[in-house]
């Protein structure tokens, strides 16, 4: 099974998991970035990118290759933004419907409490889906690692090599 893994990260926990994860499974990675940055900073991000969840944007991303054909799965990494998605996951999903159709997906999530089994829900329901074959979920993994952290990480990777 061939995975892609497309994700988004503002500040590299989730890029941090996303390549131990391309490491362990051999998949590809598709970073998303927005052509307008969010701004750097704790609280402009948290105003910021929260007002980005609540007003439903669909940010412009910059170009990336997704060559939907050579996958059966697509992985979703995102950090949990207001317990959901980042934005820039649903321009490339509502971008990719088509694409996307008849692929498995699996997702992880990185955030500081929880609102990862929110953010699952969302994502399904954007997907049109219900299930995820796979799921993740880490607290700040580059900002605050754990020692359970890699053995989770090596779970999930497991779970994907299975499939
Ligand atoms: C706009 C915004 C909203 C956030 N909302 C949540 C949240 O609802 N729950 C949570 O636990 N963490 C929340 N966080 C924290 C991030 O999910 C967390 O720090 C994550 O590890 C960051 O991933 P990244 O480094 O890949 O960007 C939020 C962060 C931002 C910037």
């Amino acid at each position: 099974m061939k995975a892609a893994i497309v994700y988004f990260s503002l500040n590299g926990n989730t890029d941090f998991t996303a390549k131990k994860i391309a490491d362990k499974t051999g998949a590809d990675l598709i970073k998303l970035t927005t052509v307008k940055a969010y701004p750097t900073g704790y609280w402009k991000q948290m105003f910021w990118g929260g007002k980005s969840v609540v007003m439903g944007e669909k940010p412009k991303l910059e170009p990336y290759t997704f060559d939907a054909d050579k996958y059966d799965m697509i992985v979703f990494g995102t950090p949990v933004w207001a317990s959901t998605f980042a934005p820039p996951l649903k321009t490339f999903i509502l971008e990719n419907k088509d694409k996307l159709k008849g692929k498995r997906f699996s997702a992880f999530t990185c955030f500081t409490q929880g609102g990862d089994e929110k953010t699952y829900k969302k994502l399904k329901e954007i997907l049109g889906i219900d299930e995820l074959s796979a799921v993740l979920g880490l607290a700040d993994p580059k900002d605050k690692p754990a020692p359970d952290n890699e053995n989770k990480i090596n779970a999930f990777c497991e779970k994907l090599n299975s499939l």
